[in-house]
This record gives structure tokens, sequence and C-alpha cells, in this order.
């Protein structure tokens, strides 16, 4: 690491809620940045009728990142290439499941390459326990009394339970 210019990554998301994939993808990131941002969106692209407030979010998100001082948990707000920008971020991360994640993904890449040439997109592969794992499926099978106990950290757990009363 040069202390004088640190490698900062950007990792954004809806984080609704954060699952053990998401936790994957961003400790994967430390092995090439020096700090990395996991940075839940205010407004989401493809926004769905969230289950948990953004506030709520970014909790757990601190919660489970609590042990591990080089992930840092923000809310952003606008354009993702504007918020790296400010936070001086070189890389925006992604987690790349399967072919069906790549056409959403290219796309996004692509429109975040023509906003800012300074920001390159990097796709990282989750263990390939979580290669299924989606928090909108988690949030469904949830709902319906499943156990997601596999797929999510204890504290995303309890308010899981919480939150669809199972
Ligand atoms: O977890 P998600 O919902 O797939 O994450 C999508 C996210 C938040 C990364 C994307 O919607 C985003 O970057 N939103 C911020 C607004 C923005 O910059 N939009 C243009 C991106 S092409």
């Amino acid at each position: 690491m040069n202390p004088e210019h640190p490698l900062v990554a950007i990792y954004p998301g809806s984080f609704d809620p954060v699952t053990l994939g998401h936790q994957d993808i961003a400790r994967r990131t430390l092995s090439f940045a020096d700090r990395t941002i996991v940075a839940v969106a205010r407004r989401a692209t493809h926004q769905k009728a969230p289950l948990f407030t953004l506030e709520e979010r970014l909790e757990m998100l601190a919660e489970v990142f609590a042990d591990e001082p080089r992930i840092e948990c923000e809310a952003f707000d606008g354009l993702l290439v504007d918020f790296a920008h400010a936070r001086g971020a070189r890389f925006i991360i992604r987690g790349l499941r399967a072919v069906a994640d790549f056409e959403y993904e290219l796309q996004m890449a692509q429109m975040n390459r023509e906003l800012s040439d300074q920001v390159e997109t990097l796709f990282l592969i989750p263990d390939l326990a979580y290669s299924f794992l989606s928090a909108s499926l988690v949030r469904e099978v949830a709902g319906l009394g499943g156990d997601v106990s596999r797929f999510v950290s204890g504290p995303v757990l309890l308010r899981l339970r919480e939150r669809v009363g199972t």
C-alpha cells in the first residue's frame, strides 16, 4: 500500500439485506484494495419495494463488517460514479454469479464508463456456495417461513425474523 494513494474500491448495491454472498465479495476485494466502501444506494436502477429501510440496511452492514476496519459502509445518493470520484475510488466492484447477471451488469458497467473513464468496474465471482444466492430470494424464502440461516449472518437473521415474524 502507498499511504499517500490508498487504493479505494466501492462495492455498491441495495443490500436488502446483506447476504453471505455479498459479504464474501466485499472481503475478497481486500486482496487488492486498501479500503473498500460498501455503498448502499438511496435509489437503485431497478428499485423494488425494500424490506428494510436504508438505515436498517446500513446498521446490518456495520454489524457484519464490525471485525474489518478496512471495510466501511455508507449510503449514497445520485450517480455512483460521482460518489466514486468524491471518495477517490478507482474501482467499482460487482459480484457476478451466473450468465443471467451478465446483461444487466454489462449495461451498468458500460453506462458508468460513458459517465466516467476514471473508474473501472471489476467483476468478482463469489464462492461457489453462494453462486445461487440473492437478497431477493432470501427475502422471499424468509417471508414464506423458510430457513435462511445458511444464507445470512446472525445479526441479519435476527432482523429478518423480527421483520417477517418467523
Ligand atoms: O444491488 P443492486 O440493486 O443490483 O445495485 C444496483 C446499483 C445500486 C449498483 C445501481 O442501481 C446504481 O449504481 N445506482 C446509483 C445510480 C446510478 O449511478 N445509476 C446509473 C448506473 S448505470
